[in-house]
């Protein structure tokens, strides 16, 4: 019943899932980066890919591979994976966006590799809000998911995420040393709607990326 459901809900969507650590460079060799794996991107791939072929994998660095048959993209830095974003969306895009994205680049990345010696002073400058500048423009046939990473009032600061993105549903961890969900199976993550909150408790990312297409397609569902 539910796989009829979910079926005829997104045959008619595109589904942008990123997944991975995003890059930004120093010089030829060196870099910015995240020990993000990739893996909650790609456990929402297989899960959404149940239902649709429509799907397009986005990612930076992942440290496992695309499932076989997924069209994918590889966009390093953000400003390479807002492009490949908005070259590939349409109006009836659902976007998702667990990838651990940069908040700074550098400003002037040497042309040459720097040599050792000095001290080395980088001035960093913030990147673009990938998902805050395209929920700018957001149609109602839109869906925008992101995530957050927390220390602290989790669901609070997220619930603000939510509305300060411009976002249908957010989904938040807790950004800690205990327990990092960074390169693990697992995470504990909260599902924040505009109308409620899904607690998942220590579960594995593929068992969270079922609730959360549960959810979208519910979400979806109203509307038509
Ligand atoms: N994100 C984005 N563009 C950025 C940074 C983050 O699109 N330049 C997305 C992430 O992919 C994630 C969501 O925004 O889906 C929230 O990311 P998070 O790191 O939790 O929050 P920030 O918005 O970066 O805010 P802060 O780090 O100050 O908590």
């Amino acid at each position: 019943m539910f796989n009829l459901k979910a079926k005829r809900i997104l045959q008619h969507r595109k589904i942008i899932i990123t997944a991975g650590g995003t890059i930004e460079p120093i010089d030829p060799v060196r870099f910015i980066g995240n020990s993000s794996s990739g893996k909650m991107g790609l456990a929402l791939v297989r899960e959404f890919k149940r239902y649709t072929k429509n799907i397009i994998l986005i990612h930076a660095r992942i440290s496992i591979p695309v499932p076989r048959g997924v069209r994918s993209i590889q966009a390093l830095t953000v400003e390479d994976m807002y492009q490949a974003i908005k070259k590939n969306m349409d109006n009836s895009t659902i976007i998702i966006m667990p990838a651990a994205v940069s908040d700074y680049r550098v400003k002037k990345v040497s042309r040459n590799k720097i040599k050792k010696g000095k001290n080395l002073n980088l001035t960093l400058v913030p990147t673009r809000d990938i998902l805050k500048s395209l929920a700018q423009d957001k149609k109602a046939t839109h869906y925008f998911v992101g995530f957050a990473a927390e220390s602290k009032d989790i669901v609070k600061n997220a619930r603000k995420k939510l509305h300060d993105k411009n976002l249908d549903m957010i989904v938040a961890n807790p950004a800690g040393t205990k327990n990092s969900p960074f390169g693990s199976d697992f995470n504990q993550v909260y599902i924040i709607t505009r109308d409620r909150t899904i607690k998942t408790g220590r579960v594995k990312k593929q068992k969270i990326a079922k609730i959360m297409v549960k959810e979208v397609i519910k979400n979806l569902s109203k509307n038509i």
